[in-house]
This record gives C-alpha cells, structure tokens and sequence, in this order.
C-alpha cells in the first residue's frame, strides 16, 4: 500500500486547519450574525460556546481523526458500533455546504472584477450605480452567478487534486498570512470612517438587552455560527487530524484554530460593522447587504483608492472562501482515496476523485446559483406547498443551510461528544493526545464537557435553531 501522505510541517497543519476554518462564515456571517443579534450579547455568548463546545469538539475531532488515520466514513466505523453512520452524514454535509458556498465565492471573484473594472473606468465596473442596484441587476442574472459559481469550484478542485501537501498546505500557507495582513488595513479604513464609532459601541459597550428578549434565539445563532466557523462537525477536522503528525500536540492546535478564527471574525467584524454604520443607518441588520452591499458603497465612496481596497478586499476574502473549500472537497477525497488505497488500487487516484467529487458537488451548485438568492421565486416552499414561508423555505441556499449548519452540524457534534463521552469514553482522546508525549493538562475539563456541558448546550442550541425555523 502506498503511504498515506500528510502535512509536511506543523505550521502548514496550523495553516490549513485555520484556512478551513477562517471563511465567509467569518467574514460575511459573523458580521451579519452579530449585527442582527444585538452585538455584544451575542458576541459574549459566541465566546462563551467558543470555550465549552468549540474547542471541545475540535479536540475531539482532531483526535479520534489522528488516532484512526483515516477519513470520517472509516473513522467512525472504527471507533463505534452504535455511531457507525455517523460518518456518513458528515460527508454528506460538505455536499449541501458547498452547494452554497461556491455560490457565495463565486460572488467575490465577480466583486473583485467589479473593483477592477471601477479602477479601469471599464464597461464591467459599477458605471455610477449604488451598490443596491449593482447587487440587485447581478442577482437578475442567473447566467453570471452560474459563471462565476464554475470558476470558483473548478479553482477549488484544482488545489485539491494537488493533494494534502502539495496543494493545500502550500496554498494555506502563503494565503492565511496575506489574508491577516490585508484584513488589518481595510480595519483602519472602516475604523477611520466618520460616524464608524457607532459600531464600534454596537460591538463592545455590554448590552444584555438582546438576551432578555431572546436568549434561545441568540443562543442558537451563536451556535450554528460557532460550529460553522470552527469547520466543526462534519468530518472536516476529522480528515484533517488524520494527516496530522502523531508528534505534534493536538490540545495546543485546537487552541491555536480556535483563538485564530474567533480573532479574523471579530477582525471581519471591526472591518465590516463600523463602514456598515457610518454609511447606512440600516447596514447593522444583515445579510447579503453588507458584504456586497454596504463594503462596496465604502469602496465607491473613497475614489480611485476605493477600487483598489475593493480589489483588495475582495481578493482575500476569495482567498478565505477556497481555503475552506478545499476543506470541504477533501473529506469526500480521503474518504474515496483511503478506500482505494484498501482495495490495493495503484496509482494516483486523487485527480480522478476530486474531479468527481466537485461535479457531483455542482449540481446543487448551480440550483443555488440560478435561483440567485430566491430571485426565481422556484424556492422549496413552492415544491411543498407552504403559504407564507420563513427564510429558509424562500430560497435554496437558506434551506441548504438550514439543513447543514442549522440542523446536520450541532447534531454530528453533540453525537460525536456522547459517543466519546459515554461509549468510547474519554480516555481514549486522552490517550491520543498524550501519545506525542505532553501530558493533557485539560483533561478533567474535557471529560465534564464532553460528556455533559457541550452536549446539554447542544441540545439548547439544536431546540433553538428549530424553533427559529419551524415555530
Ligand atoms: N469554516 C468555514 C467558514 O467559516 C466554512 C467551512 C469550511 C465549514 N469547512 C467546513 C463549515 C466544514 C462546516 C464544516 O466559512
């Protein structure tokens, strides 16, 4: 059999992890997030869950991962009897999020030329439109999205079929620390905006307002943020973990993903939110608005220079879309490239899979692409005759979500906790963690957590997200 070939340094580890799990779920959904969630509240309860359930489950993950050096399908197989499908489900998972996600991505590459053609005076510019009316003529346009949609998996494949060293530690690696650099001036340029100091007061002066009115509410966003950000429960640290050096400690990586991605969202957050409140009264209430909406009127607003901050922009938040694409894509290729691996196939498989993978990923893809955020008005409450529906009924990326980050992700992760909890018990991510031979300094934290605080939270924040759906 061949060998099964990993990460090359422990900094291209880091970098991966933290490319799949810093994204457009910080960049653009943090921000909208907090912004319709009241701040403050919601960001102190995001820390709060970041702590007990994030860095938990990302032990977790990262350990049963290494200790079967498999993909999450094999993975769980091993380690349970009563979890065995479990693995199934967090592949499938990455399906549906790409589905959206390559969308989303697909948006920024078109941003980014928008800002090319402003800088160019070019006929594919914004021509003098406000940024509402260049989001909305764009989403008219099925065929555009699809377009860009195409460009952004296929870049996506691309990367994947180079392989876990080849291609996505070399691209994390030069690609995270850009993206930190880049973040830091587009801050100062919000920051520096005038009337920006609303926003900065919406995200840090304490208000528990929000929590009163609805604590279930905000809880359960924060959730499904938290696991979606952390690229938690659905296999992705799974495989990841499975290519991680049985040298390196598992407890100081989780925490350095962690801490990295909470600091790129409160970073996407001091970008986004101050430019949201001194150009649009209304920017702090969310959605497709901000990131496409409100960042690009900042960048109209300052001249020349906006176009090339809006080039900027635009390119790193592409940059952090494929990071965590990439990651998506390869739960499903390990999974095939293992099996063939067993079968005692040789040869390189990997091209062939990614490449397969990524089309089947496109059919949902292009459902999202050409319904241009509910645009077409053929939405899933139409296909089940529900009168009135919520959002995740109106149109196809929010059902995908609903559906993966909403329900399919606490769910994977609060099982995974009690099957490591009450079945294969804790000692077994202790052991795998001690392996490399530091000795697990949290381990009575992680057994009280895994076994019956992040799983209760879990429970709190699953009721919440169906509440918010379906009641
Ligand atoms: N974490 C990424 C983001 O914040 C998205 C992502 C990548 C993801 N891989 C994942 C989400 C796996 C859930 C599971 O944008």
């Amino acid at each position: 059999m061949e060998e099964r070939k990993g990460f090359k340094s422990t900094f291209g580890f880091l970098m991966a992890a933290v490319g799949s799990a810093v994204g457009l779920g910080n960049i653009w959904g943090f921000p909208n997030k907090m912004g319709a969630n009241g701040g403050f509240a919601f960001l102190l309860i995001y820390l709060v869950l970041a702590v007990l359930c994030g860095y938990i489950v990302m032990v977790g993950e990262l350990a049963i991962g290494r200790k079967t050096g498999k993909g999450a399908i094999a993975t769980y197989q091993i380690m349970s009897r009563k979890f065995k499908w479990l693995g199934w489900m967090a592949t499938a998972s990455p399906f549906l999020i790409l589905s959206f996600y390559c969308v989303l991505g697909g948006y920024c590459i078109k941003y980014m030329v928008l800002n090319v053609g402003n800088l160019f005076n070019a006929a594919f510019g914004t021509n003098g439109l406000s940024g509402a009316e260049v989001f909305g003529n764009f989403m008219g346009n099925p065929t555009e999205g699809v377009i860009f949609a195409v460009i952004f998996v296929l870049l996506t494949i691309l990367i994947v079929m180079g392989g876990v060293s080849g291609g996505i530690e070399k691209f994390c690696s030069v690609g995270m620390p850009a993206l930190a650099v880049m973040l830091v001036i587009i801050i100062i340029r919000s920051c520096t905006l005038p009337g920006a100091v609303e926003g900065l007061k919406f995200m840090f002066v304490p208000n528990f307002e929000p929590l009163k009115e609805n604590f279930l509410g905000v809880l359960a966003t924060a959730g499904g943020q938290m696991f979606f950000s952390l690229s938690l429960g659905m296999g992705v640290m799974i495989t990841y973990g499975s290519y991680l050096d049985k040298k390196k400690s598992i407890t100081q990586n989780a925490l350095v993903i962690v801490i990295f991605d909470t600091l790129v969202a409160l970073m996407a957050g001091l970008a986004v939110l101050p430019a949201a409140f001194a150009l649009d009264p209304d920017g702090s209430k969310g959605g497709p608005k901000l990131l496409y909406i409100t960042l690009q009127n900042v960048f109209d607003s300052m001249g020349t220079i906006g176009a090339v901050f809006g080039i900027i922009f635009y390119f790193l938040v592409t940059l952090a879309a494929i990071t965590s694409s990439i990651s998506l894509l390869e739960v499903i290729v390990t999974h095939f490239v293992d099996k063939a691996a067993e079968k005692g196939k040789t040869g390189d498989k990997r091209k062939v899979y990614s490449v397969l993978a990524g089309l089947a990923a496109s059919v949902l893809m292009v459902l999202v692409a050409v319904d241009c955020l509910g645009s077409t008005g053929i939405h899933p409450a139409v296909l089940l005759g529900i009168e009135n529906p919520k959002t995740w009924a109106a149109d196809w990326l929010d059902f995908f979500d609903m559906l993966s980050e909403g329900i399919m992700m606490p769910l994977g992760a609060m099982l995974m906790c009690i099957m490591i909890g009450w079945e294969i018990g804790p000692e077994v991510v202790r052991d795998e963690v001690e392996r490399s031979g530091f000795k697990m300094k949290i381990y009575t934290f992680f057994k009280i957590c895994v076994r019956f605080i992040t799983p209760v939270l879990m429970v709190l924040v699953l009721y919440g997200q169906i509440k918010e759906f379906f009641l």
